[in-house]
Parts: structure tokens; sequence; C-alpha cells
């Protein structure tokens, strides 16, 4: 499976820090860490909340763009490695230089200098979408938007929200949604991972995204999937989270498959593999033993993939010659 060409629209750079990579970074920097790893070395947490709150300390020892810099080298190399030809990241300015914009332009600067040298070395294209982090509330999302559109361009390509569901409601993110969208971004929002339909159509609704971050729990009201078919909604589908958080037991439970089958635009990402003891390799490899997917099955849904894919057209089409191949 690792060859076959993957394209991955939903991956936060920080949760895709290897654990020996945060540790490294911990010893430089003489930060006591121990307590968010595991004695084999994993990430150590239990359940959403807890998982939030190992992703921040961990994110809490890359301080400077040059962390960022090889952070987004280490990622890309195991993504090219998994057979991604193109990715989409989520980048949070709260993360990188605290939404101070003259900040945020020397993390970006960085981040887009590693992906200028995997294109070249490794052949994987890179783009960015900002993400706000809806339990950091409306006010710092805001600063986050700020930041987004100061930087919106060929390179930084959408606008989303991530973190805790649970809290808060679209409506209080509109005017950051509604900036960042006059910025000329694409919109993508976490919605229905945690989320009950109901919330799903809130999502909708208010914020009008294009995408949807998971999305999954649609399957538990078929009026909404098929509004979502019609509507030509994507969802950024990550089934390894999802088991491993517990909100589905295993592959077979995973809704992808009637998701599909019902027409609705599903896509295949990771979101935090090494949280998730997952790789996209890891992730066809289950779902072709949980559905019998083939190649043709995985074929079609990256080409849906990267039709879905923020970039530019011209972009578009030479990833697509690489799909082909
Ligand atoms: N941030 C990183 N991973 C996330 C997830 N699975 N859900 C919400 N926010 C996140
Ligand atoms: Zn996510």
């Amino acid at each position: 499976m690792k060859e076959l060409p993957k394209v991955e629209l939903h991956l936060h750079l920080e949760g895709a820090a290897p654990p020996a990579f945060i540790r490294g970074l911990a010893a430089e920097k003489k930060v006591d860490l121990s307590g968010i790893f595991d004695e084999r070395g994993h990430y150590r947490y239990k359940g959403f909340g807890e998982f939030l709150k190992v992703y921040e300390a961990a994110t809490s020892v890359l301080t400077s763009p040059e962390d960022y810099r090889r952070l987004t080298l280490a990622v890309l190399e195991e993504s090219a490695a998994n057979g991604v030809v193109y990715g989409e990241t989520f980048l949070s300015p709260d993360f990188c230089g605290g939404r101070d914009v003259g900040a945020w332009r020397e993390y970006l600067h960085a981040i887009r200098e590693a992906a200028v040298e995997a294109e070249r070395t490794m052949g994987i294209t890179l783009r960015g979408i900002i993400t706000c982090i809806r339990h950091f509330g409306p006010e710092k999302a805001r600063e986050t938007a700020v930041c987004a559109a100061e930087t919106a361009g060929d390179w930084i390509v959408g606008f989303g929200i991530a973190g805790d569901e649970s809290v808060l409601a679209p409506k209080d993110f509109l005017w950051s949604f509604d900036c960042a969208r006059e910025a000329g971004l694409r919109i993508t929002a976490h919605s229905g991972e945690w989320g009950a339909p109901d919330t799903i159509r809130d999502t909708l609704a208010t914020l009008n995204p294009e995408r949807l971050g998971h999305g999954v729990r649609s399957i538990e009201d078929l009026a909404l999937v098929d509004e979502l078919a019609e509507r030509g909604t994507v969802l950024e589908v990550c089934p390894g989270s999802n088991v491993a958080l517990g909100i589905y037991t295993d592959f077979r439970a995973h809704p992808i498959n009637e998701l599909d089958r019902r027409g609705v635009k599903v896509t295949i990402s990771t979101d935090d593999p090494p949280f998730f003891h997952t790789t996209m390799a890891r992730e066809y490899e289950e779902l072709h033993r949980a559905f019998d997917w083939d190649e043709g099955q995985f074929r079609r849904i990256a080409r849906q993939s990267l039709d879905a894919a923020f970039c530019d057209a011209d972009t578009k089409a030479r990833i697509a010659k690489k799909l082909e191949a």
C-alpha cells in the first residue's frame, strides 16, 4: 500500500511530530516532558481531553521558526515514505509566535523553506491551512484569522477550526471565518467528530464550509448524509484517529464505507499519526482489510481528494499526473 500515490488533506503539523523528535527538542531545551510519554516512548494519554493536553504540552517545546523547519522536514519525510504526493497541513499561529503577525510570518517562512526542500528532494508538495483552536476562544480565533488573512495566497490556501467541539458554537467564530473568506481562503471546519448531527447542521448553516474535518457522526442522520452528498461537501475522514480515540470500536465499525456508498465525497487522512499509531499506508491497509477496498477504490478516492484540495489549478494538474502514474 505504501507505493500507491496518495493525497492527504487533514494533518495537524504539531500532531504529526514523532515523539522522538519532541523528546530531542525537550532535551536540547532542558524541559522535562517525561510525563507525556509511556515506557515505550509513545505519547501517553487516555481519551480526547488528555490527548489535547498532551498535544499542547508536546507543542510547548516548538518555540522557534527553526524548530518548525525541522519539524516540517521530519513530517514530510514520513508522509513521502507513505506514498503521499500532495498534502495539506493545519498550522496554528497560536503555537507559531503567539498569533503575532510578524512572528507568524517568520514561522511560515521557515515552514515553507522546508516544504520547498522536501518538494525538491522527496517529490512531495505541501500547502497550509490555518486553523484557530475552538477551546482557546473567539478572541484568539480573531487574531488567528488576521494572521491568516495577512498571509493568504498561493501557499496558505485555507482556514479552519480544530480543538474541543464540545465548547462554544460556530456563530462565535463567524467573524474569523468571514475575515478569512474575504481574504480568499477556502474553508474547512472540524465538526461531527464528537458532535451529533445537529452540530454538523449548525456548522454547515453558519460557516458554510466546503469540507468538514471528520463529519463522520453524520451517519447517525441519513437525511443529513443525503444533504452532504447533494451539497458535495467533502469529508476529511481519519478512520484510525476515530478508532484510537474510541469513537468507533474498530475499522469495521467505522462509517466511511457507508458514507462513500451513499454518495458522500470521502477522503482519507491520518490527523495526528504518531498519537494514533498510524500512517497513510496503515489507513489503506486497515480499510482494505475491513471493507475489501481495492486499488481502484483507493485511486478513485485519491483523485476525489485532489479535486477537493485547496491549491491552484496548475498545481492540481501537476499532481494529477503523479496520481495517474
Ligand atoms: N487537534 C488535533 N487533532 C484534533 C482532533 N482529532 N480533533 C480536534 N482537534 C484536533
Ligand atoms: Zn483534526
